[in-house]
């Protein structure tokens, strides 16, 4: 039998913060029959006792100081909404040590010291739960962790972004600029304080850290991870990219190969009919292919009050049945495997390419020879419109070795005739 009622600290009161406190009040009824006891929220971490919240709570639950919940020895569960690192992480090593329970949204601790802080939970004899630290709402965590645990994972595709990807398809479907889409993104809430993070995939590197990590079974250090934003990208190259059969999308990518592993995130064309191409707007969505399942996909808001809240819940449902059946450590990841990472330079990849060239014969003859003699074999070629003896030229390789479109690239530049190298992205077939 378990507690009648568990309490629980709360650290931090914002966005998903509200959006949790909404949940366990509309839900109510179906929270406590799932989790088996009743859920109390006994103390809230807040820095500002007086700040509007856009959620009903009792002020008297309020505190500004962290030792009141960290220190409760009725509290069994903490929830880390704080964000940030260094706070939220000595909160998060201070209640594991008072043999609490944690439930945290926090992706850059997770991705940066997961793997540190569940060891610690592991010794502690408690567990972290972070179902919301990637994806919002989607579930992912717990997919790649347990029901696709049996499989070895070739390969995840994410679109992890929001804020890029809803900027990508207002430059797509609606010939939005990139700067005006960036601005409604902004106005939506969806971009991180510094947008910076999003546009460069920082963002979405952190989540492949968590999820690489789980899918891979190893840890994953951020510097492992090739990252190349959107801001290259003109709204040019998605209409030829459109015409060309393909999306552009900003795409983070894992991938198990013989000789280790392969993680990157850059901007990539993706066929128009593959599923993630269907993917629009602030939605996210996960593609992952196992050598048992097959391919399957997650798909959903991977930000936002309730949806994040939704899966701050889950976590809570979990952390409550974990207490009253006992088995606190039994679903630990914390054998992490350590895998060799191969460079971009040793992967095969199709490439898309834009120049600017002279509109005079044997232009396309020297890129020609050019790509003849590196190896590099092309797909698509395409010349656009001649303005003032400059033509536009498009391109797509089949897929070769970086290296080879580098050194051919390189020497692309060299060519008196090619005046500018536009854009340069990869391209993806399935
Ligand atoms: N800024 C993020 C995004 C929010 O745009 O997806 C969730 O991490």
């Amino acid at each position: 039998m378990g507690k009648k009622i568990i309490k629980v600290g709360l650290l931090g009161l914002g966005t998903v913060g509200a959006g949790l406190i909404k949940i366990l009040q509309i839900n109510e009824e179906q929270v406590t029959q799932r989790a088996g006891s009743k859920i109390e929220i006994k103390k809230i971490l807040v820095r500002d006792l007086h700040r509007m919240r856009g959620v009903e709570v009792n002020p008297g639950l309020l505190t500004t100081d962290p030792r009141e919940i960290l220190d409760d020895p009725e509290i069994d569960i903490i929830i880390e909404l704080i964000g940030g690192i260094n706070e939220s992480r000595k909160y998060i090593e201070g209640a594991l040590k008072n043999k609490k329970f944690v439930i945290t949204a926090n992706k850059d601790l997770m991705a940066t010291a997961g793997a540190e802080l569940l060891l610690m939970a592991r010794e502690e004899g408690r567990n972290i739960y972070y179902e919301a630290s990637v994806g919002g709402g989607i579930p992912l965590i717990r997919p790649l962790k347990h029901s696709l645990g049996a499989n070895k994972i070739i390969r995840l595709l994410g679109i992890i972004n929001g804020t890029t990807n809803y900027i990508l398809t207002k430059m797509s479907l609606d010939n939005m600029d990139f700067d005006a889409a960036l601005a409604e993104a902004q106005a939506k809430g969806f971009a991180e304080q510094d947008p910076a993070n999003d546009l460069e995939g920082k963002d979405a590197a952190y989540k492949l850290c968590i999820l690489a990590g789980l899918a891979f079974n190893c840890k994953v250090d951020f510097e492992d991870i090739y990252v190349q934003g959107i801001s290259g990208i003109s709204s040019r190259d998605v209409f030829y990219a459109r015409e060309l059969g393909y999306d552009i999308k900003l795409l983070a990518i894992g991938e198990e190969l013989e000789k280790g592993l392969v993680l990157r995130v850059h901007p990539t064309l993706i066929p128009l009919k593959h599923p993630l191409s269907a993917v629009l707007y602030e939605n996210n969505a996960l593609f992952v292919v196992g050598n048992a399942v097959g391919e399957v996909m997650f798909y959903g808001l991977g930000a936002g009050s309730m949806p994040t809240g939704s899966s701050v819940a889950a976590d809570l449902i979990d952390a409550v049945r974990s207490i009253n059946h006992q088995v606190e450590n039994g679903i630990m990841e914390v054998n992490f495997q350590e895998k060799p990472i191969i460079s971009m330079d040793e992967l095969p990849s199709s490439f898309y390419l834009r120049l600017q060239a002279e509109d005079q014969s044997g232009v396309f003859a020297s890129l020609a020879t050019i790509f003849g003699s590196e190896n590099v074999s092309l797909n698509m070629i395409l010349q656009k419109h001649s303005v003032e003896g400059m033509a536009e030229i498009v391109l797509v390789t089949h897929a070769t070795a970086e290296k080879n479109f580098n050194l051919a690239l390189k020497r692309i530049k060299q060519t008196s005739a090619i005046k500018k190298i536009n854009s340069v992205f990869r391209v993806i077939e399935k």
